[in-house]
């Protein structure tokens, strides 16, 4: 007898990726380029803010990359994604038209749920803002639901900084508080200069009441993580994002395993007291 597969059955295997088309393509920095992506038959299912997908560039590989918005039609997807490598940059070079293999969402996003209520502070390191871009617009949305809420966002310099329009539009809410710095400045920056730590101890907020999210490369996380705690926030009031090396992204293949923990399936955000230990960790 033949066994057919259902097709609901063969939707569900994490390891078969969805054609998404490319709809939109807009260059945020000189290697940073947005997707805008449009499901071709079925879409992946509703995400978390911070989950991710891995995106397969046909012919080159998959890479993970963060979800950082989603778009219409229904299922539509955005991603930000940086060309440091083969598939990176095949990703970044693509155009309208084309279309891309995505599996996903995969990974614990940043915990909204617990924030309700309390002041939020979110962290952010040039492509770090990525991931936190559907947790800042979620919080916007439902904006009566929390204390304050504060954006530190920090780039190399002001032609780093993704998200212009956006970053604007926050800006000019009086809802929120937006501090922008840049480590090197050009000429017509007005704005702050320094590490994005600077910024800490000057913005408004309860260290009792808040709840930061923080995402970067790993030493701007941990310095972050380090003014926080001198300003009063409790480590287990901290979430960041950890980058590893992923192939499955599901948990299968232990690429990204540390002892009991998977990268893929347990993070990539975990509260701070949980990842230190594994911050001390080399990447395999
Ligand atoms: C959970 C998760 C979410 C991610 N989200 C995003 C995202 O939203 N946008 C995005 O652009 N990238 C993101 N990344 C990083 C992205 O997956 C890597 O940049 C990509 O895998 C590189 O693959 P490649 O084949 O293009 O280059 P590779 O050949 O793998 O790498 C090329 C060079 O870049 C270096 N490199 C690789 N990864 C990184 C990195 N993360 N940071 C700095 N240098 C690196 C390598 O050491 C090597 O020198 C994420 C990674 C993880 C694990
Ligand atoms: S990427 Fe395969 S186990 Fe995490």
């Amino acid at each position: 007898m033949v066994m057919l597969k259902r097709p609901d059955v063969a939707l569900a295997n994490p390891m078969a990726s969805r054609p998404y088309r490319v709809q939109r393509v807009r260059r945020e920095t000189g290697d940073v380029s947005t997707l805008w992506l449009e499901p071709v038959e079925d879409a992946v299912k509703q995400f978390v803010p911070g989950q991710f997908n891995m995106l397969y560039a046909f012919g080159v590989g998959e890479v993970p990359i963060s979800i950082s918005g989603q778009s219409a039609p229904a299922g539509g997807l955005v991603h930000t994604v940086r060309g440091v490598g083969p598939v990176s940059i095949a990703l970044c070079r693509s155009k309208r038209g084309d279309v891309l293999g995505v599996r996903g969402p995969f990974g614990q996003g940043w915990p909204i749920h617990a924030a309700t209520g309390r002041d939020i502070v979110i962290v952010a390191g040039g492509i770090g803002l990525a991931p936190l871009r559907p947790a800042i617009e979620q919080l916007l949305a439902q904006r009566d639901l929390y204390g304050r809420v504060v954006l530190l966002y920090g780039g190399r310099t002001p032609h780093d900084l993704l998200y212009q329009r956006e970053l604007g539009g926050w800006r000019s809410r009086f809802d929120v508080e937006v501090e922008i710095t840049v480590d090197t400045a050009g000429v017509g920056w007005r704005g702050y200069v320094g590490l994005v730590t600077t910024l800490i101890p000057r913005s408004l907020f309860d260290p009792s009441e808040a709840i930061a999210f923080v995402c970067g490369p790993e030493v701007m996380m941990r310095f972050t993580v380090a003014e926080l705690q001198d300003r009063g926030v409790s480590p287990e009031s901290i979430y960041i994002s950890m980058e590893r090396n992923m192939k499955c992204g599901v948990g299968f293949c232990g690429h990204c395993q540390f002892g009991p923990t998977f990268i893929c399936k347990d993070g990539p955000v975990f509260r701070y007291d949980q990842a230190a230990p594994l911050l001390r960790i080399r990447e395999v």
